[in-house]
């Protein structure tokens, strides 16, 4: 694919606006706006158009397909991978507009949305019902539920509910020529065909363009507690979490928040949440008012003879740590503002036996290349995010920030685990798939991509495809 020529974008542009009306741009402002994700893989679009509906979608892709034209599907560009950076040019389809919750079905346990639905605004609407979507990613009040399915995200409380892909019952996708099909129905289960949702959810708008998604939801618990556990040493906390796992014991959210990373909420809030002076772990439990403070008893008393300190929360003060929590991704930049973190090596996971060995080979990758490393996330799943610092004008940094980023994707796969757990392959991440998933599979993953898009206009580069 090349970029096109002035005269075939005048076309094309004329094409769009009889598709979309004004709901395109060429604008080189605009394309600045539309230029990656929040990574750094970055690649300038030809056009942005934001389609209102499926009948939009499906004449934008015959357009592309017919033009040999790449199409990079968007929601909130919360993404950390470069996933819908238009790395080829082509358009971008801006779904954000697509917002409409079409049917919240308490009966049935389900809610059918279109993919530009916010998460947060999701679960608002739920709310009075007593329900919610649990998939709970750090970017929940942004990010929207098409790009959740395209990552298969899954946030603070997948460890005891699961990821993206077990909530999606139906998805209406648009091919790469235009055809529409549905991959369900609205049954919470079905054995017909090959599992046509779980080949869409995660695959990162290579084989179509998600517009429209039947989703289960869940019964809100009636009650959260928060165990707060600080240790001395993070590897020591990974050793707790396993002994909580292993004694039967299912929290909502498990998540780890080393020194550092306190200490950069610190910077941002002189009464914070989390005074700690160390390594802490967050254990989440809900469930009924005697469940939960069983459950908060039994993983006091295991984090007790290797905690420095272990305390309960509840209501506002619970609240105030959670918030404290989501607040990590925005204030890693307060560390050292001669320093910007790169969104690289930051999505690890590995068996949660392994954690451990995980937290102790980042460690001694940052201490030996001298770099700044932040640790933070989903211990509970064994998902670490490891936010590294540079001064991105020095050249030796960036030598060494590559390396480090390199060895840690390669720890997570000696240790059996992946270079991602949550936030996808995009472009950071493809040199590693065929060596994590196999070059067999990886493969089969090629057959799959050729059957349904054999122009390869459907995100183009991205996952190695
Ligand atoms: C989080 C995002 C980075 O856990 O996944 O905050
Ligand atoms: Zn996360």
């Amino acid at each position: 694919m090349t970029r096109l020529t002035e005269i075939v974008m005048m076309n094309i542009l004329q094409e769009l606006k009889e598709i979309v009306g004004d709901r395109v741009s060429a604008s080189p402002g605009e394309m600045c706006c539309y230029a990656g994700d929040a990574s750094q893989v970055v690649g300038l679009p030809d056009f942005v158009v934001r389609p209102e509906s499926t009948g939009q979608v499906s004449r934008i892709l015959r357009l592309c397909s017919e033009h040999l034209i790449p199409a990079v599907a968007r929601g909130a560009g919360t993404g950390l991978a470069g996933g819908c950076s238009p790395v080829r040019g082509g358009i971008v389809l801006d779904m954000s507009g697509m917002n409409r919750i079409l049917e919240i079905d308490i009966e049935n346990q389900q809610a059918i949305v279109e993919p530009g639905v916010i998460a947060e605004k999701l679960n608002s609407a739920l709310k009075p019902y007593g329900f919610f979507f649990p998939p709970d990613p750090g970017s929940l009040a942004m990010c929207t539920i098409g790009g959740m399915i395209s990552y298969n995200s899954s946030g603070m409380r997948s460890v005891k509910y699961g990821t993206v892909r077990n909530y999606v019952l139906d998805l209406e996708v648009v091919l790469a020529d235009g055809r529409v099909i549905h991959t369900g129905k609205k049954v919470l289960k079905s054995s017909a065909g090959y599992d046509l949702t779980r080949l869409f959810v995660g695959s990162e708008g290579t084989l179509g363009i998600i517009t429209r998604a039947g989703l289960k939801i869940a019964p809100m618990p009636r009650t959260r507690k928060l165990v707060l556990a600080c240790f001395d040493e993070a590897e020591n906390a990974g050793r707790t979490v396993i002994r909580i796992f292993s004694s039967g014991i299912t929290p909502s959210a498990c998540e780890i928040l080393d020194r550092t990373t306190l200490q950069v909420l610190k910077l941002c809030d002189p009464m914070p949440a989390i005074p700690e002076d160390g390594d802490v772990i967050l254990f989440e439990v809900d469930g009924t008012e005697s469940s939960t403070s069983e459950a908060v008893r039994q993983i006091s008393e295991i984090c007790q003879p290797t905690a420095k300190s272990v305390r309960i929360a509840d209501g506002p003060e619970m609240d105030g740590i959670w918030a404290a929590r989501r607040l990590v991704g925005a204030a890693i930049s307060r560390l050292d503002p001669m320093k910007t973190r790169i969104y690289m090596g930051e999505d690890v996971g590995v068996p949660i036996k392994e954690i451990p060995a995980l937290i102790k080979k980042v460690q001694q990758i940052a201490a030996k290349l001298d770099i700044p490393a932040m640790k933070y996330g989903h211990i509970g799943d064994g998902n670490l995010h490891v936010a590294l610092f540079i001064d991105v004008m020095n050249k030796e940094q960036w030598e060494k920030l590559l390396l480090a980023a390199d060895k840690i994707h390669r720890a997570a796969m000696e240790l059996g685990g992946t270079v991602s757990s949550e936030h996808g392959i995009g472009l950071a991440r493809a040199e590693y798939l065929p060596e994590q998933v196999g070059t067999e599979a990886f493969s089969v993953m090629q057959s799959i991509k050729k059957a349904l898009d054999p122009k390869g206009i459907l995100n183009p580069g991205k996952m190695g495809l």
